[in-house]
């Protein structure tokens, strides 16, 4: 018998008539990059075939619809009463269980988010969008109330599409009930209003949702293994609270075998970021929800939301809080997490930060992508990878995130790399993360590929500037600068005073800050420190020369800093700096009026200008610029450049 790693984590445990390998479940991602022809692609496939691979024990497809003319609320989704979708399913769910992975897809309907226009469908559908009752939205548009004929019928779809799935090859399926779509908006006391007999009581408010089941299990059999995901809590006033949540396990629970206990509601904002956890709290924030349903069930549960470390999993699983962790983002970031804890690799784990850069992009654009993992988007691409070309001699200029990236990546494809930094520390502007809790995860990340580059065989030379004449005695066959960038100085009175701090300053720690501070520059970055110096009880003010704050920020991060920043930051936009005194900054705002806004410090964070690595250009064959030092931007571009410019090598 070998000592096992983390041994309650990868016990077996049975679900209705399957077997589990492990208690790790990847939970419903929406299908990145799915065609506007909604059939399952290779592209979309790999995606989740990356997680199968990777060592979840289940695979489970976001979001697919079951009642496409009242259900659908994005031009990509798969629609379940589309006869076409089989042969892609079945192909896909071929594929998971190739891996020794069960293949589960989410049976889902949007209810009254369905058919209104939205970005994910910015005409909407022409269809009548309807719900538990009649409203009118804030933005103007009718919803019906669905009527008990229209209730029956889509019961019935749920059951049909259940049917489909199972008949495409699929060992297990879940049931959304949460998060404020259909089921979950007949749930809610929020929003189900009504006053017949599917209104009113729990009882009543449940009576749609178990309808569903029943027509469920009708097609699949018993046995045929239904999770059911709700919000254990809705964390909006006038919604589910988890005494409800308990309730609801409860009169589900003959009915499915696997109770999925999530949090909070996609369309409030203030919930969302519940139900998708922020960095501003803890990792696990939301399992002390599958706890108290666990105590009150005989079902297993499973328990989700900022699942990071398997330590914690171990525990959670060892403690018997939950039977079953679901994670959707840690297995963006590393699909490899279950596989690497298993294998005793854990310190290998690529940690998700949890900056919504996933969740922003697929909203965005629908292409996912990933800040920390470069292949995010790119799992069908990955399989094809180029051979790398002749083993060549590689100095990368910098040690930051994208220069690390690609010494890592060229490392690996069997290159000589020599990666010079300037500094006595790797890690590039992640290194200033270390100082503010919730940025460390971002800090350990640069951390983590330092240690890596050296496994890897890259020679490191810190206090190195990588200058002309170190590079012409090096001749390597290929540079590739990342020289990363600089805060801008604005031209203002008053700038190199004592009491004015830049980015560069954070490095060795917040010492320098007194008890009040004025942030030049309301974007992400002085949002954030003003986050962390506020927690510090510090006085700080932002003062943002635009209209708006942080718009460099992911959606959903900055709906989460914006809780964080309502505890006490004054923001003024609008407002521009003139110039710093002893005493603060001098602003002006709308009424052109200078004003000095008190402070002990000014940080300044206008913005940042890439360093030029011109002076490298000519002295290899191959030249090419990674990261900030091409345009300063985010993680991603830096992970990402860094990493394939050492592919294409
Ligand atoms: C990119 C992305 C897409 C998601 N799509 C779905 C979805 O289609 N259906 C769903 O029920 N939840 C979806 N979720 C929510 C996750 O399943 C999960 O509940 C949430 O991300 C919290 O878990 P985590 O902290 O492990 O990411 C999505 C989350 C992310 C990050």
């Amino acid at each position: 018998m070998y000592r096992k790693n983390y041994p309650n984590l990868f016990s077996p445990i049975t679900i209705g008539n399957v077997t589990l390998k492990n208690r790790i479940s990847a939970s419903p991602t929406s299908n990145p990059a799915l065609n506007m022809n909604t059939y399952m692609t290779k592209d979309v496939a790999s995606f989740y075939e990356m997680r199968a691979i990777g060592g979840a024990a289940v695979v489970t497809i976001g979001e697919s619809i079951v009642h496409t003319r009242t259900g659908c609320n994005s031009n990509y989704r798969l629609l379940l009463d589309d006869p076409n979708v089989i042969p892609s399913l079945s192909d896909f769910s071929r594929t998971i269980k190739q891996h020794d992975c069960i293949p589960s897809i989410e049976l889902a309907h949007a209810g009254k988010f369905a058919n209104v226009p939205n970005s994910l469908r910015p005409a909407g559908s022409g269809q009548i969008p309807y719900g538990p009752v009649h409203e009118i939205t804030p933005d103007g548009y009718e919803i019906f109330e669905m009527n008990e004929d229209l209730i029956a019928e889509v019961a019935e779809a749920y059951g049909k599409a259940a049917g489909v799935v199972k008949f495409c090859g699929f060992e297990m399926l879940l049931v959304h009930a949460g998060h404020g779509w259909l089921l979950g908006q007949f749930m809610s006391p929020l929003y189900n209003r009504r006053s017949d007999r599917f209104g009113g009581s729990l009882e009543n408010r449940m009576r749609f949702p178990l309808m569903v089941l029943d027509s469920i299990r009708a097609r699949v059999g018993p046995g045929f293994p239904v999770e059911f995901r709700f919000s254990g809590e809705e964390f909006v006033a006038g919604g589910i609270t988890i005494d409800e949540g308990v309730e609801i396990a409860r009169m589900v629970e003959d009915k499915v075998d696997l109770l999925h206990v999530s949090a909070g509601l996609h369309e409030q904002p203030g919930a969302n970021v519940i139900t998708h956890t922020s960095t501003f709290v803890p990792q696990g924030r939301n399992v002390y929800l599958a706890e108290t349903v666990k105590k009150a069930v005989k079902k297993p549960v499973a328990c989700i939301g900022g699942l990071i470390d398997p330590a914690m999993m171990e525990e959670i699983i060892a403690s018997g809080r939950a039977d079953v962790v679901a994670m959707a983002r840690s297995l963006i970031a590393d699909p490899f997490l279950p596989r690497k804890a298993q294998e005793g690799r854990a310190e290998e784990i690529v940690k998700c930060i949890r900056c919504y850069v996933c969740m922003d992009t697929l909203r965005g654009t629908r292409n996912m992508r990933c800040a920390l993992n470069p292949l995010i988007g790119r799992e069908f691409e990955h399989k094809f990878l180029p051979s790398p070309g002749p083993a060549k001699k590689v100095l990368v200029a910098g040690g930051g995130p994208a220069g690390m990236e690609a010494a890592l990546t060229a490392a690996k494809r069997g290159h000589e790399v020599i990666l010079c930094e300037a500094s006595d520390q790797l890690g590039g502007q992640t290194v200033s993360e270390q100082h503010i809790p919730f940025k460390k995860d971002l800090y350990d990340f640069g951390q983590q590929r330092a240690r890596q580059l050296e496994e890897a065989g890259v020679e490191v030379r810190l206090n190195t500037p990588a200058t002309r004449g170190l590079a012409e005695r090096l001749k390597p066959g290929v540079i590739i600068a990342a020289l990363g960038a600089e805060s801008i100085i604005p031209d203002i009175p008053g700038i190199d005073g004592e009491n004015v701090l830049f980015l560069k300053d954070l490095r060795t720690g917040h010492s320098g800050f007194g008890d009040s501070v004025v942030i030049l520059g309301g974007g992400l970055v002085g949002c954030e420190l003003a986050i962390h110096l506020n927690r510090q009880g510090k006085k700080v003010t932002v003062i943002e020369m635009t209209d708006d704050w942080a718009r460099d920020a992911p959606k959903l991060h900055k709906d989460a800093m914006d809780v964080e920043l309502r505890k006490g930051v004054t923001i003024r936009l609008n407002t521009r700096g003139l110039a710093i005194t002893d005493r603060g900054l001098v602003c002006e705002g709308g009424d052109k009026q200078p004003e000095l806004v008190e402070a002990d410090t000014v940080f300044c964070a206008v913005g940042m200008r890439s360093r030029s690595s011109e002076h490298l250009r000519d002295l290899a064959p191959i030249f090419k610029i990674v990261g900030d030092g091409r345009v300063p931007r985010q993680m991603f571009e830096a992970t990402s450049g860094g990493y394939w410019a050492a592919v294409d090598l």
